[in-house]
């Protein structure tokens, strides 16, 4: 099993989620509001003339914890519906799962998912 943590564009969420659903590939998720930072350090903008900076952008965490061989098919969704094809589409971060407990029936590992 992997946990995938997907950093995406808020906006992008609801079409995510649909297109997981309609694979078929992702049981549960837990969704976080975030703001952070990439490699740009944020966005200089620019607002009745001044310059500033917006150092930390709101984003959508996705915490999905899968099958292993659900993780390509996953992949394939965020890399195609997630991106607008700018700076800060989002990041993929992929970990081994070591157990999972459904707490209710004390079933564990992907029977449990
Ligand atoms: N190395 C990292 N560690 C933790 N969080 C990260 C990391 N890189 C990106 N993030 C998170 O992902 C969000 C989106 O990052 P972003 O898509 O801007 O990454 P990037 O590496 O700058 O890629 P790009 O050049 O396409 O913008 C950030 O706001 C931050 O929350
Ligand atoms: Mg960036």
């Amino acid at each position: 099993m992997k946990h995938i943590k997907a950093v995406i564009r808020p906006e992008k969420l609801n079409d995510v989620r649909d297109a997981l659903e309609k694979a078929g590939v992702c049981k549960g998720v837990m969704i976080t509001d975030i703001v952070g930072n990439g490699s740009q350090k944020g966005i200089e903008q620019v607002w009745r003339g001044e310059r500033y900076t917006l150092d930390l952008i709101p984003k959508v965490v996705m915490d999905m914890v899968v099958k292993d061989s659900d993780v390509p098919i996953i992949k394939n969704i965020l890399l195609e519906v997630a991106p607008i094809g700018e700076f800060g589409d989002g990041k993929i971060f992929i970990y081994p799962v070591e157990e999972v407990i459904r707490i209710r029936t004390g079933e564990t590992g992907e029977k449990a998912l």
